[in-house]
């Protein structure tokens, strides 16, 4: 089974970006968490990473024939892009909403998702476990 990661805008900042929120982690240390996992579960990732909205609209339209699923944390576009949410949908590839922190204890702009009603679920709250807590849920539902 092929699963797509993606991770969005300013996740290639983790480890120093706001700690208290995003943990310390750095993108490398979770896409290596992700990697140990996956090989346990027998599954293949890929795993990206743009802080540019077309770039991940394309990856989702281009890419989504080719993998069982996909783990996104679409970051502050979860707040803002109808075009990520449309392109899920187009193309219904099965989708898990990660993020690190709690997007519902914190401003009241991060507590709507556009990319929550077109995924399977969300988890939100955990850090790097977040991710973790994903790909269980994800081959879970497709197995
Ligand atoms: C985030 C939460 C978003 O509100 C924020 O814009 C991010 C990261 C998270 O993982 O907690 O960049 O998606």
């Amino acid at each position: 089974m092929k699963i797509l990661v993606i991770h969005g805008p300013n996740l290639n900042l983790l480890g120093q970006r706001e700690p208290d929120h995003y943990g310390e982690q750095t993108i490398d240390s979770i896409n290596g968490l992700l990697q140990a996992e996956a090989t346990q579960l027998a599954v293949d990732l890929r795993i990206e990473q743009s802080n540019h909205e077309g770039q991940i609209v394309e990856l989702i339209q281009n890419e989504s024939p080719n993998f069982a699923g996909l783990i996104i944390n679409p970051a502050a576009f979860t707040h803002t892009s109808i075009a990520i949410r449309d392109a899920i949908s187009a193309t219904g590839i099965a989708t898990v909403e990660v993020h690190l922190s709690n997007i519902y204890q914190r401003e009241e702009f991060r507590h709507h998702s556009y990319i929550a009603p077109v995924s399977i679920g969300q988890i939100s709250g955990f850090k790097q476990q977040s991710y973790r807590l994903a790909l269980h849920a994800l081959v879970d539902y497709l197995k």
